[in-house]
């Protein structure tokens, strides 16, 4: 049991960009009398961020604040024996990410991070969910912008529709955004290593059980079968649908035979053409050294959009269900998605684990799979959309 630890939520990394958000999500959002502290590797910013938080909120001035550093395996240990549940912030999590599940899945401490990287996450897969399933950890990836607006809106949408039938789902993605040093520095690791992608990949699959008697796959169709409005559409190859079929693999009610198609979707051809060419740049340049350095010079870890820009941005992504004679149309959508959506999701996310009443779930985890409805009436409380726009 980890009811009687010292604190409900531990927020590592509370000294980045992001999660300095979530800390000051927390310090105005959390529910009455949840237990939290922060951890970073450098006390003196620490202290600089309790004293930004204690101006939101006077009872944060006491916030204890606990020496953890990814080198120093005994301080992420003694992080992860502290609370319930950890926050982690601290990215690249190919880089940083390993020594807290571990230490997460051999303590039984629930874990909620905002990675985007497959090979993290399929690695994580492969050496600790076992041991979380013993433990009772609950490991959930992708708590922000990836992946939960997919996973909770595939999933919502497959709640719109009848039960025990194929699915077809698709997610289109229309987005305002920019990213901070440490997404850059994420996303250009994620393009330099797709051989160890692959195999990380491939290692899961070796390993993964499918699910008894059902069919879940991800759709490459290039045109997807359900266009919605004008405009143009790209397949999105990120780690969201990876997370949508896995939710659909542990939950039954996306019934026998489920597929999902993931895509960008914007008003000209141009923009089109600009992403295609634009991604297939980046692959080159974070493939190469040379031009890698580069490429990470653009911006620094800890750098992120300032508050007016943040304003200014948004997402909104379009679901087309369809199954069994019926046909939805849902959508998710909100502000900022990096950075002001991205820290409210994440620090929601540890919340729902810390208190509310949820399946029982042990191991690595989805958002849909671990928290499902719970989180979908947390977001929508804290201003995210979800809503039926054609029932068919
Ligand atoms: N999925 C999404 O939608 C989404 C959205 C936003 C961000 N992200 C991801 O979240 C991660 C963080 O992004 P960010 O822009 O907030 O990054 P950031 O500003 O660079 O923050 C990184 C944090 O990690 C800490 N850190 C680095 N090395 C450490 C170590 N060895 N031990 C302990 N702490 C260490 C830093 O501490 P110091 O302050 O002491 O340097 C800082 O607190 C990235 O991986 C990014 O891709 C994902």
């Amino acid at each position: 049991m980890t009811a009687d630890r010292p604190y409900d939520i531990v927020l590592f990394g509370a000294t980045g960009f992001t999660g300095a958000l979530t800390a000051e999500y927390l310090a105005r959002n959390a529910d009455p009398g949840t237990r939290w502290a922060l951890a970073g590797r450098n006390q003196a910013k620490l202290a600089a961020v309790r004293d930004r938080l204690a101006e939101l909120d006077p009872a944060c001035a006491d916030l204890p604040l606990l020496h953890a550093d990814t080198t120093d395996a005994a301080s992420i240990e003694e992080i992860a024996e502290s609370a319930r549940v950890v926050i982690t912030t601290v990215g690249p999590y190919v880089k940083y990410g390993e020594p807290l599940v571990a230490a997460c899945a051999r303590a039984g401490t629930d874990y909620v991070d905002l990675t985007g990287e497959p090979t993290f996450v399929d690695r994580m897969y492969v050496k600790y969910h076992d041991a979380a399933v013993r433990s009772g950890a609950r490991i959930v990836h992708a708590c922000g912008f990836d992946s939960i607006p997919h996973d909770l809106g595939a999933y919502y949408t497959v709640k719109q529709l009848p039960e025990g039938v194929p699915l077809h789902v698709e997610g289109f993605l229309r987005v305002r955004g920019d990213a901070s040093g440490g997404t850059l520095h994420s996303a250009v690791g994620i393009f330099g290593d797709t051989a160890g992608m692959i195999r990380a990949e491939r290692e899961r699959r070796q390993v993964e059980d499918r699910p008894a008697g059902r069919t879940v796959r991800i759709s490459r169709r290039p045109a997807p079968k359900a266009r919605i409005g004008g405009g143009w559409t790209l397949p999105l190859p990120t780690i969201d649908p990876q997370i949508v079929v896995r939710s659909a693999a542990a939950l039954d009610r996306y019934g026998p035979d489920f597929s999902y198609g993931h895509y960008v979707a914007v008003k000209r051809f141009a923009t089109a053409a600009g992403m295609a060419a634009g991604s297939g740049a980046l692959l080159a340049l974070a493939t190469l050294p040379p031009t890698r350095s580069l490429l990470l010079r653009l911006r620094t870890p800890g750098d992120g959009p300032a508050e007016e820009r943040r304003a200014r941005n948004w997402f909104s992504v379009k679901f087309v269900g369809e199954g069994g004679g019926r046909r939805v149309v849902t959508e998710v959508a909100g502000g900022d998605p990096g950075y002001t959506e991205t820290a409210k999701m994440l620090a929601e996310s540890a919340l729902c684990l810390a208190h509310d009443d949820l399946p029982e779930t042990a191991g690595q985890v989805t958002t849909a799979t671990a928290m499902g409805d719970a989180l979908i009436d947390r977001l929508v409380k804290a201003g995210i959309t979800f809503r039926v726009l054609d029932a068919g």
